[in-house]
């Protein structure tokens, strides 16, 4: 199988040139121009079109039992989405709860994925409790090709672990070289704020962003950076959404904490006041961290363009509007989540490049290099280079679009950026080599994705 992608413009981090990739069964082979075409080789005609890495998604939720049901999608479904939107790999929080082994549950999520992910994907282990055969079970996980946690501060009784177990987990990851991605929001203040809502009858979904405000997250990534500052151990907040969160990680940073940053899709380009909208609604624009009041996403783009908020991940997580309804009493029922999958490359394209908020290098860097760098998988992913895996996006910077439920990949019967313009999408979508999505359409193999392992990366 080969295939050559002929006069694009090959886009990596720090670099742009005019040229041609060539592609031998699953691994690029030539970067030029003017390169020969083999006899038997496919060609596609990339003029007038970026050549971007295939893009990473830093984090996503497919299997997730969760707020008393699941999460909607199935690895066919959401890898089709993702490929749909240029992203050729994911990686994906393992989550069994607190009651759960979590030896058990890293085999159930992976048979989960197993055959049937259209596009590569890895995991990342969430440490749910320290009990004594954590260790020994983290260490087998590691050994296995699956090298970073996750710790929630937030979802008492549930996901969350307490400083304590926080402790043991870096002190572990420490030792080991792996990095700790956390969800950081105070779970005990979540909790009292909930029920002093609750008791002030304020149960609709307007009143979770009061339930979770802005000090709460930044207490949490505040606290998460202590703990790092005195491991010793790296770590990556997830989906911070506001600025007094950002201050305190760029206050750890500056001190010599080994902090990285990821913010997702929604609290860039959504309002609390989705959330405040009547009814369902409001409730479909639930997710925690909150959707934030809107001169955080100003914060936000300015962090991502200067590279202090380090990746774009899109926290995807999808609830239809039934389950959505769980909530409608009482607004700690809503399930959380907002699923941004098949949209991230796109809207971040437009509303960052597009817009003038973001350099395409940023872009690239933010959407795939980094978070290939920080998770063990560069330079497999991440880049287009002789020798890496030919994950390419050929990008069409003409087309224009809008997101819409409609056309969606997504199992879900909303989309949350719902009438959205888009100014730009992949038309060629490549998985190891294959093929896998023309203009829109998925065209490749179901089940052509592999578990990546990946190493610990001992920052
Ligand atoms: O609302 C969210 N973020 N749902 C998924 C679970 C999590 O906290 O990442
Ligand atoms: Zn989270
Ligand atoms: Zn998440």
């Amino acid at each position: 199988m080969s295939l050559l992608i002929r006069n694009g413009e090959i886009v990596n981090v720090g670099s742009r040139i005019k040229g041609d990739v060539f592609v031998e069964n699953e691994t690029i082979t030539q970067i030029g121009q003017n390169l020969e075409v083999p006899r038997g080789a496919e060609v596609v005609d990339a003029t007038g079109k970026l050549v971007f890495p295939g893009f990473i998604d830093p984090h996503v939720h497919i299997y997730l039992p969760f707020m008393a049901t699941f999460a909607k999608d199935t690895h066919e479904t959401a890898s089709i989405a993702a490929l749909v939107g240029g992203t050729t790999t994911y990686i994906e929080m393992c989550c069994p709860n607190r009651n759960d082994d979590a030896l058990e549950g890293y085999q159930l999520w992976k048979s989960k994925a197993d055959g049937k992910s259209a596009c590569d994907y890895a995991f990342h282990m969430s440490v749910t409790k320290f009990v004594n055969e954590t260790e020994s079970q983290l260490r087998e996980i590691v050994a296995d090709g699956t090298a970073s946690f996750k710790i929630f501060l937030a979802y008492k009784n549930f996901f969350g672990v307490d400083d304590g177990e926080m402790y043991q987990t870096l002190e572990l990851a420490k030792k080991l070289g792996v990095i700790v991605t956390a969800h950081c929001e105070n779970a005990e203040l979540v909790a009292r704020l909930q029920q002093k809502l609750l008791t002030e009858a304020k149960t609709g979904p307007e009143w979770h962003e009061p339930s979770r405000p802005e000090s709460v997250e930044a207490e949490g990534t505040g606290r998460f950076a202590t703990f790092l500052e005195n491991t010793g151990a790296t770590g990556y907040v997830v989906h911070l959404s506001c600025e007094k969160a950002l201050d305190a990680a760029l206050a750890a940073k500056a001190r010599g904490v080994h902090i990285f940053v990821e913010s997702v899709l929604p609290h860039f380009l959504l309002d609390k006041t989705y959330a405040e909208r009547p009814g369902v609604e409001g409730m479909k624009h639930v997710m925690s961290p909150p959707l934030r009041a809107k001169q955080n996403q100003t914060v936000l783009w300015n962090a991502l363009a200067e590279g202090s908020i380090d990746t774009v991940g899109t926290d995807h997580c999808p609830f239809d509007t039934e389950q959505k309804l769980l909530g409608k009493t009482a607004f700690t029922n809503i399930p959380n989540g907002i699923p941004g999958i098949e949209e991230r490359v796109n809207l971040l394209y437009t509303h960052g490049v597009k817009r003038g908020r973001l350099s395409l290098d940023r872009f690239v860097d933010a959407a795939s290099t980094r978070p290939a760098k920080l998770f063990g998988l560069f330079p497999r992913k991440g880049t287009i280079a002789v020798g890496s895996d030919a994950d390419l996006v050929v990008y069409d910077t003409n087309y224009r679009g809008v997101v819409s439920a409609k056309s969606q990949h997504t199992n879900n019967d909303y989309n949350g950026f719902e009438g959205m313009e888009i100014d730009g999408r992949p038309s060629i979508v490549t998985v190891r080599g294959k093929i896998q999505v023309r203009d829109g359409k998925f065209v490749g193999e179901r089940g052509r994705g592999k578990l990546l392992r990946r190493e610990p990366s001992h920052f």
